[in-house]
């Protein structure tokens, strides 16, 4: 129950329903052979194709292969069903050469002149905290399920499958999608209790998808072409100050987000999906307040920029001060984060009154390459 196609137009994983689960694991390529780093994305192709139908790694991996063998597969997933596992590939821009994962490497795979003009680390913002330890990366997985257990079995073994060819940079376990992907998903909550995913971008908005979320061939002449129907990944780790949200009133919090908590409607308005109009003002002011996050997020506020959000909630248990060490997983996909993700967040983080409460910890970007036809293998168009 539960599959997934692995191959198609577009990677599965990104305008798939959101599943209920995440594991997003980063990697840095430690070896210096292309050979050999081809060979695992074979291998890890061949793997990852079987795990999402609900198959071990390699068949009988888990216990077949003999006494005097560690198994091939690691065995947590027996039994369990694939849960609609998608794995989501993409590529950091330290695999090109020089990067905020290690500025002192050189173009150590002859990629310079195939990395897209897109793919640059992104910016400091206003208040960032980043930590190396939770950021950048030359590899990404995304792995997406129903249940926990599967997607981090995935994680796990591609990872133990990489031995000596990569080593895992961080990863980050998410519960609880913050995005509706289609239009027959519901709205889930995050971390501040307010429904998450309204006003995103759904599956079968082709226009808008062609837009704002694939790149198109002429986003990536030349050598760079292996992106052409791709998306490009930003990940922000962003933690939530859950206690002092907790202690604000209702009307300070709705203030914050421009929509109620209870319903979700745009404040002013009844329902849900009701337009927000910004023009609404009382005596006091907009209806909803010029640092609403809901107002400056909004493509009238940014000149029509939209992106695909496909987060996860996360609570990484408490921090050692008795404050839980929660928040939100940021995932957006974009055609060129420089147009659309940058200008947003430099809006966001200057402005947002939801700001006070938040701290953006974690920060990667990478290129996904377009879906794997019949034989394919990950990143074969780039390599
Ligand atoms: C909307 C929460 C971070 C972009 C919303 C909504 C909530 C929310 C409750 C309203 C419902 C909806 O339309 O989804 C949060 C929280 C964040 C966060 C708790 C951090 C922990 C971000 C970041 C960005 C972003 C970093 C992008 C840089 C958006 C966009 C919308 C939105 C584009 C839709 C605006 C519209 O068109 O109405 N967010 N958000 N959010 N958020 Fe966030």
């Amino acid at each position: 129950a539960g599959v997934v196609p692995f191959r198609g137009e577009r990677q599965a994983g990104i305008i798939t329903a959101a599943q209920d689960r995440l594991h997003f694991a980063s990697f840095d390529v430690i070896t210096d052979s292309k050979a050999d780093l081809v060979d695992m994305l074979q291998r890890w192709t061949a793997a990852a194709e079987r795990m999402t139908r609900g198959e071990e790694t390699v068949a009988g991996g888990a216990v077949d292969h003999g006494e005097y063998m560690p198994p091939a597969d690691t065995g947590e997933a027996l039994g369990l069903d694939a849960s609609s596992l998608t794995l989501t590939i993409g590529f950091g821009p330290g695999l090109f050469g020089p990067s905020a994962s290690d500025p002192n490497r050189t173009d150590r795979f002859g990629l310079g002149d195939h990395r897209p003009a897109a793919l640059v680390d992104l910016p400091t913002f206003a208040k960032d905290a980043i930590e190396p330890t939770r950021s950048f990366g030359d590899i990404c997985v995304q792995a997406c399920a129903n249940d926990p257990q599967v997607a981090v079995h995935a994680i796990r073994n591609l990872a133990r499958m990489g031995f000596g060819v990569v080593s895992v940079r961080w990863s980050q376990l998410g519960f609880g999608r913050t995005s509706s992907t289609t239009s027959s998903q519901q709205t889930p909550r995050n971390m501040f209790g307010f429904k998450d995913g309204t006003a995103n971008i759904r599956a079968d908005q082709t226009d808008v998808l062609n837009r704002w979320v694939w790149v198109d061939p002429s986003d990536v002449p030349g050598k760079a072409a292996w992106m052409a129907g791709g998306s490009y990944l930003v990940a922000r780790r962003i933690r939530m100050d859950i206690e002092p949200w907790d202690r604000a009133n209702l009307a300070e919090q709705e203030a914050i987000v421009g929509r109620t908590k209870g319903v979700g409607a745009p404040l002013g308005m009844t329902n849900e999906n009701d337009t927000p109009d910004f023009s609404v003002a009382t005596g006091d002011g907009p209806v909803i307040a010029r640092n609403a996050h809901v107002r400056l997020a909004h493509p009238d506020n940014l000149g029509g920029i939209q992106i695909l959000r496909r987060g996860y909630n996360f609570t990484d248990g408490s921090d050692g001060f008795g404050h839980l060490d929660a928040g939100l997983f940021f995932i957006a996909y974009c055609r060129d984060p420089g147009k659309q993700f940058v200008p947003m967040q430099r809006a966001l983080a200057s402005k947002d009154a939801m700001m006070e409460y938040l701290t953006h910890n974690g920060s990667a970007l990478f290129a996904c390459p377009p879906g794997l036809g019949s034989g394919e293998w990950w990143g074969q168009r780039l390599f």
